[in-house]
């Protein structure tokens, strides 16, 4: 059975392990070891702290062959401030675990890279591709030959249309639609419910039906 260390905590690192947890339940496959996380000292959800996030500790875990990693810490509040982070660790992609939840429903003509996590119900349509530390949760549906690029983020509900690029780190909030076709700019963030009809240009703020913009992301 492979080892896994979810870096992270309470909130999308529980929902990571949940689905973890989810997988074993099918197939037991991975051992969870624990979290790595910077200001928790008691266990979560009854896995312990197993260190901080650094480089020293990871390292440790490296040395060890059987132990691979989930990095949680993207999130519309996070955005690419812990992104340096995540670098820091120097951890080697193919350490890094990709989770898909079991009741996905996940084309065979979909690629998907590597750390990343599909939750429950997700659907994702043929010649899509999804890239590195991708985070797509429940029943969010990706259209076909969608692209979403490394580090971007569709929260639960979320519906993308067909041939929708999401450029690195754009994050989708809440039951938002897109049309197809439209591009969201890099670490864009588009909000809960929003109707997305035009291309999002990089680092915009956008709500609303039609979406429009309300500000820029720091
Ligand atoms: C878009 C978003 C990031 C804006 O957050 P923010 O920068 O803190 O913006 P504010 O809350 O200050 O709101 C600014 C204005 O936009 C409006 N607004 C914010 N989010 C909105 C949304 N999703 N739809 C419509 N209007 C919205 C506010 O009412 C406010 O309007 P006002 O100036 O007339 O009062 C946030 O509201 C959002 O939707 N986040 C996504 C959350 C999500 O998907 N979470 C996943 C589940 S956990």
């Amino acid at each position: 059975m492979k080892k896994i260390i979810i870096i992270g905590g309470y909130g999308n690192g529980t929902v990571a392990l949940s689905t973890i947890e989810d997988i074993n339940k099918r197939d037991k496959t991975w051992e969870v070891l624990g979290f790595l996380n910077d200001n928790e000292t008691e266990p979560i959800n009854g896995y312990p702290i197993v260190g901080k996030i650094n480089k020293t500790v990871v390292q440790k875990y490296i040395e060890q062959p059987e132990v691979y990693f989930f990095y949680s810490l993207i999130s519309v509040k996070l955005n690419f401030k812990f992104l340096s982070k995540l670098h820091e660790l120097e951890i080697p992609k193919e350490r890094f675990a990709t989770l898909v939840h079991p009741t996905a429903v996940i084309s065979k003509f979909s690629k998907i890279g590597y750390g990343t996590c599909i939750q429950p119900f997700v659907s994702i349509g043929p010649n899509t591709e999804i890239g590195n530390h991708v985070q797509i949760f429940a029943q969010s549906l990706i259209g076909h030959g969608a692209k979403l690029n490394d580090y971007s983020y569709v929260a639960n509900n979320a519906c993308i249309g067909a041939d929708v690029v999401l450029k690195e780190g754009a994050y989708l909030g809440t039951n938002a639609t897109t049309l197809e076709f439209v591009s969201l700019g890099k670490w864009s963030v588009t909000g809960i419910g929003a109707v997305v009809l035009k291309d999002v240009p990089d680092y915009a703020k956008m709500v609303g039906n039609p979406a429009r913009q309300i500000g820029t992301v720091n």
